[in-house]
């Protein structure tokens, strides 16, 4: 039997190719990593997607097999030093310093001079950077972007990115990304472990441990000094959500099954980019978006700009409507949250689903849409396991996504990722049966009334 590092080695080498010649076919080689990200024709191809989620699988598994135990755990356990490093980074706006350097780079004098830091320190956090990949180290102590850090790059100039806090992240999703993570969600990483020990009930999330706030997130943005943080917080989700393929809305139910004029409920649907999106796909239905009242107010403005005769004609009706207090749209056709419930813990989620229960007809349909959380072992019923020795959720790219996420909801608010059978039970307790699932990088979880 082929041996495990054999086989990872497999993968690893007919991954490679099947890249390569698939870049070929495009007259294109692979894109190097020294060079600035720049959009190909293959970047959402979904066998080339598939593909490299083989290959980094088992690039991250054969480390992990073939390096001895001790110099993993000194590359895990200090791994606080890649949020700080990359965090400082964005704040002082290196990549986009070196944006027009090109691949010859700057030296880390004149890098230090433009973003106001000390050479020695700075050069000592670009090292770090470049040895992980993210910049390039020329020649001694000159650095340039390469196709990783590249993408750290604002949209705005740099006077502005320096002196202008709120419009700092506006437009620019990966950096948004990083400084969300390595500012609010890395002072609150370091309370996890207290708060999972020893909390007292009445705290929230790490987060109100580390940042001594008994607010939400959400509330906190909107205090006096964090408005920069919400705004930019929104800017990473914004760029977040443009990653899913519309298909996983628009093809994750049945919708032409809907007789014309039945009503679909988008419930916490923030401005309505799902509404949108099934509005185009599906006219013959009539829409209800939700969400609180400041939200519905950016939600007309969205509607306005975008297809203000939806609003006019009636298909689309925008609703101030608090998810916690009793669902006044009855009997609707479908409703339907799309990461809605992994916002909350369990306790919030019973209250959610019992108010749509509790006007539901018989027919109606409740729609999911969230990741459903893969156990890193085979489970019994579950999806066909991928290629020998990967873990059953494919390990780094698949299940290392979902389980960062899922610390990352635990740690800033209190929400979870949840397995199939999580789902399951908060349906059984809110009066839900599960009628099927459409998998996806967000699968749709279709229920009816119990
Ligand atoms: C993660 S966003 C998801 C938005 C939308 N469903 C989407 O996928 O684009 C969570 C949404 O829940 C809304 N929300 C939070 N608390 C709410 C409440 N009590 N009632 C209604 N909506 C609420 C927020 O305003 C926000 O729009």
């Amino acid at each position: 039997m082929t041996s495990p590092l054999t086989a990872l080695a497999g993968l690893i080498s007919s991954g490679v190719q099947t890249l390569e010649s698939a870049y070929a076919k495009e007259g294109l080689s692979f894109p190097s990593l020294d060079q600035p990200f720049s959009p190909g024709p293959l970047d959402k191809d979904p066998d080339v997607a598939a593909t490299t989620r083989l290959i980094v699988a088992a690039a991250h598994q054969i480390i992990a097999t073939v390096r001895a135990p001790m110099d993993t755990i000194q590359d895990y356990a200090p791994a606080m030093y890649m949020s700080a490093t990359l965090g400082l980074a964005v704040d002082v706006n290196v990549a986009d310093v070196l944006k027009d350097a090109g691949t010859q780079g700057l030296h880390v004098h004149d890098i230090g001079e433009k973003v106001d830091i000390d050479e020695v320190k700075l050069a000592r956090v670009l090292r770090y950077l470049a040895t992980r990949h993210v910049f390039k180290e020329v020649t001694p102590n000159v650095f340039s972007n390469n196709r990783i850090s590249s993408v750290l790059v604002k949209a705005h100039p740099l006077e502005q990115l320096k002196t202008d806090k709120l419009t700092k992240y506006e437009d620019a999703p990966a950096a948004a990304f990083v400084g969300h993570c390595t500012d609010e969600a890395l002072a609150s990483s370091a309370f996890l472990a207290e708060y999972i020990h020893e909390a007292p009930a009445d705290v929230d999330a790490p987060f109100n441990l580390a940042l001594k706030t008994p607010s939400k997130l959400w509330n906190w943005y909107e205090e006096p000094g964090n408005e920069w943080r919400g705004r930019r917080f929104n800017a990473a989700m914004k760029g977040g959500g443009e990653h899913f393929p519309s298909t996983l809305f628009t093809e994750g139910y049945d919708w032409k099954s809907l007789k014309p004029g039945s009503t679909v409920v988008d419930v916490g649907g923030s401005v309505g980019t799902v509404t949108i999106l099934l509005h185009k796909a599906y006219p013959h239905l009539k829409y209800i978006l939700q969400d609180l009242e400041p939200v519905i107010g950016d939600a007309k403005k969205f509607w306005d700009a975008q297809s203000p005769k939806s609003i006019t004609d009636g298909s689309v009706t925008l609703q101030a409507q608090d998810f916690f207090q009793p669902q006044t749209v009855k009997n609707a056709d479908v409703y339907f949250l799309r990461l809605i419930l992994h916002d909350w813990p369990d306790s919030a989620n019973v209250k959610i689903l019992k108010n749509i229960r509790a006007v539901a007809a018989p027919s109606t349909k409740l729609i999911i849409f969230d990741s459903i959380m893969p156990h890193a072992c085979p489970e019994p019923g579950g999806p066909p396991p991928p290629p020998f020795p990967l873990l059953a959720n494919l390990g780094l790219p698949i299940g290392g996504f979902l389980t960062m996420m899922d610390m990352q909801m635990l740690n800033i608010i209190n929400g979870q990722e949840r397995t199939l059978n999580q789902f399951v039970e908060l349906g059984a307790v809110t009066g839900w049966k599960l009628d099927g699932v459409k998998p996806g990088i967000l699968a749709a979880l279709v229920f009816s009334p119990a």
